[in-house]
């Protein structure tokens, strides 16, 4: 059929530019030693910050809000979907983040990737002069929500302090909405939050910070980048992801009442769909526990620990070991089909680590994305360093034909 021949040829040619992405099936729990086809793994490639993915006490509150609460919440919020466990996760999350906002609410969300539709579709509806600035290296989900938000999208250079405080200055908008990662998810870096909150207040504009990669491993309490970096603000709407460092699943918006309210009232990406199943709010209840208690603070310096020795033991020609704090340790090999390979040749030495292509990351800055954990021992990342060098150089010898 024409229909068919039509994708199958895009998908070909998707395969030609080593573009084609492949799934693996895991059979064990999410953790830093994972089995795919009765192998076992270790794994440097989940967002499982903290190693609470399969926290025993976690995994047995999930349990818990079964018994309590079934399995799943049968409608949207506003129908009858929103239980005693979401309303209770949200009051926490409020009493969690809010130290750092105005008269603070906050709210469940499915995903952060709903979240951030849900975001700056309402505060862009909720006036027709709207101007969205966002950053180039945004996640996805905050370039489709400005998209979706049909509004003017100005894009703003990477940690382009001064380019966003002209395009903001020239702005007519009457409504501004500057919209950043906190940690960038490819990268790891941080964006400049101080000086991006000093310019909103100076223009008048909503800073939206999407903190997925921050919301737990940042801040002395697990706070997040509004901790990390202490910023107090009305101004801010903060997206902070459940299913990452927190390790279950779901997404939150913390921001003023008002803002809350509003995206209550006329978020599509909230009202439209089903609640997440009220269990995974309560087990939500006892990662905030482990986050903002000593466990947390402990699994972060153990966290902090890791990164340092893994900028300590790389030994690479060639490659390019971002210089990130976080989690996220990218290391840019530039060619989609090397990455691939470079990622084939660790899996084969029984360590996997994700390669990353365009359109997630900008063409030939294809990467190999690591990501560290809590759940991870020194001695494991001893042994991911060594493999990254090994790979590195001998890739490097056989690009030289040495
Ligand atoms: C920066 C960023 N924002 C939002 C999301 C979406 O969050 P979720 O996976 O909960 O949909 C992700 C990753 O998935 C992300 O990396």
């Amino acid at each position: 059929m024409e229909l068919l021949d039509r994708l199958a040829s895009n998908l070909e040619g998707l395969r030609e530019q080593s573009l084609i992405r492949t799934r693996r099936t895991v059979e064990t729990p999410c953790g830093p030693r994972v089995t795919v086809d009765g192998r076992e793994l270790l794994a440097f490639c989940s967002n499982d910050y903290l190693g609470l993915a399969a926290h025993p006490a976690i995994t047995a509150a999930l349990r818990e809000g079964t018994e309590l609460y079934g399995a799943g919440s049968g409608a949207s919020h506003l129908i009858s979907g929103h239980s005693r466990a979401h309303a209770a996760l949200e009051e926490r999350l409020a009493d969690f983040v809010g130290p750092h906002l105005v008269d603070a609410r906050a709210l469940y969300f499915c995903t952060g990737y709903m979240a951030n539709l849900a975001v700056l579709t309402a505060l862009a509806a909720g006036d027709r002069n709207t101007e969205i600035f966002s950053e180039a290296l945004n996640h996805a989900s905050l370039i489709d929500g400005a998209r979706l938000a049909r509004t003017p999208v100005k894009v703003y250079p990477h940690a382009g302090v001064e380019a966003l405080d002209e395009l903001l200055g020239t702005s007519h908008a009457s409504n501004k909405i500057v919209v950043t990662d906190s940690v960038f998810s490819m990268d790891g870096n941080l964006a400049p939050l101080p000086e991006l909150l000093a310019l909103c207040e100076k223009h008048g504009a909503w800073l939206v910070v999407d903190d997925a990669h921050g919301f737990g491993t940042l801040g002395e309490n697990g706070r997040g980048a509004l901790e990390h970096f202490d910023l107090h603000s009305p101004y801010l709407v903060y997206m902070g992801t459940l299913g990452k460092a927190a390790g279950v699943g779901g997404a939150f918006v913390a921001a003023h009442a008002t803002v809350i309210e509003t995206l209550v009232q006329r978020a599509r990406p909230y009202i439209f769909t089903t609640a997440a199943p009220p269990a995974l709010a309560h087990a939500l209840l006892t990662s905030l526990d482990i986050i903002g208690g000593g466990e947390g603070r402990e699994r972060r310096t153990h966290l902090a620990g890791l990164v340092a020795q893994w900028h300590d033991g790389l030994r690479l020609q060639g490659w390019t070991a971002l210089p990130s704090q976080t989690a996220i340790q990218p290391v840019v090999i530039g060619a989609n089909e090397a990455t691939m390979d470079a990622a084939a040749a660790l899996y084969e030495r029984g360590i996997w680590v994700g390669g990353i292509r365009p359109p997630t990351v900008p063409a030939d800055s294809a990467r190999l994305r690591v990501t560290l954990s809590a759940g991870h021992t020194a001695a494991e990342v001893a042994r991911l360093v060594d493999s990254i060098n090994e790979v590195n150089a001998h890739m490097e010898r056989s690009r030289d034909g040495t």
